[in-house]
């Protein structure tokens, strides 16, 4: 009774740790690629990709990297050996990763409109440095990266507030692309380099954005004026955007308060003189009416008359 308990427990014992560690043994390689990447036919593409081996830290040396057809894995489209390299691709691939560190990023020129893939890495590890006999193979046939190709670049996107005369101003410039390796040029049509400050940032796996910004301060001149930015893409295609400055002009009343304020500073010294003046001669027709009533009297008596 008692040694079937045990036998049970080590038995679900030794299930569990069966179950716990075959993920460790079952899936060896692992990668990440892109998926699908837009591709500006013409200029170029990096499609990010990153490989692990969980067993051991592999030998740069020993590692050979490929790039192929999905399922045809001897339409190559990269390889060292250049002469196994279909002739479409040739001269346009480079493995820009290093493999010993799970790189295997691949880089893409010249684009054609042809060149939508679907394209999978494959690993090989060579017996020896010099070996071509390989030990271990891998090819990421579900991690393969499709392109979109587009025939046009995309159009750059402006972001501003409204402009204010008199106030800095700035202007944002973005457009997204997937060849760091040679990114777009942002280009304004107004501004020195002093104006322009430029970043730039990987938004998501291979996706890229240059982003320029333009400062200065709008003058009463510039409105109804156009800002234009013009993106200058690898391969030399170009796509612009513009904006037009309404100006906003700062709100001044000189106009209304100078003229006003010398009428009410007019009124005041006319009002000041009036006032003295009525001062002045009340005091002496008061004078008059006492020392003399008989001009006033004599006034009435003629108009009774
Ligand atoms: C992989 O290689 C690419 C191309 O050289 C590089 O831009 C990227 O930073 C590398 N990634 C990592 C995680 O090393």
């Amino acid at each position: 009774m008692k040694r079937k308990m045990i036998g049970d427990v080590l038995l679900k014992l030794c299930l569990l740790i069966g179950v716990l560690s075959a993920p460790v043994y079952g899936v060896e390689w692992k990668a990440t690629v892109a998926k699908q990447m837009d591709a500006l036919v013409s200029s170029c593409v990096v499609v990010p990709c990153f490989f692990s081996h969980p067993k051991e830290n592999l030998p740069t040396a020993r590692l050979r990297g490929k790039w192929h057809r999905t399922k045809e894995k001897d339409q190559l489209i990269y390889f060292e050996d250049n002469t196994r390299v279909l002739e479409s691709f040739r001269g346009r691939t480079r493995l820009l990763g290093e493999l010993g560190k799970g790189n295997c990023s691949l880089e893409i020129t010249d684009i054609k409109s042809h060149d939508n893939g679907p394209f999978c890495f494959r690993i090989e590890l060579a017996r020896t440095e010099t070996d071509t006999e390989t030990e271990d193979k891998y090819s990421f046939e579900d991690d393969c990266v499709t392109m979109h190709m587009l025939p046009k670049p995309k159009d750059p996107s402006l972001t501003h507030k409204d402009p204010v005369e008199g106030r800095p101003f700035t202007v944002t410039c973005s457009v997204t692309h997937t060849c760091p390796t040679s990114r777009p040029q942002l280009t304004w049509s107004r501004g020195s380099a002093d104006d322009i400050t430029e970043s730039h940032r990987e938004i998501h796996q291979g996706l890229w954005e240059v982003s320029s910004v333009l400062t200065f301060v709008p003058a009463e001149k510039d409105d109804h004026k156009e800002v234009t930015c013009t993106a200058k893409f690898n391969g030399e295609m170009t796509s612009r955007s513009k904006m037009t400055l309404y100006v906003k002009r700062v709100e001044n009343y000189n106009h209304i308060i100078i003229p006003v304020a010398v009428a009410v500073g007019l009124s005041a010294i006319f009002g000041g003189l009036c006032f003295l003046m009525v001062k002045k001669y009340k005091r002496r027709i008061e004078d008059l009416q006492r020392q003399d009533g008989t001009f006033f009297n004599r006034l009435s008596r003629m108009s009774r008359r």
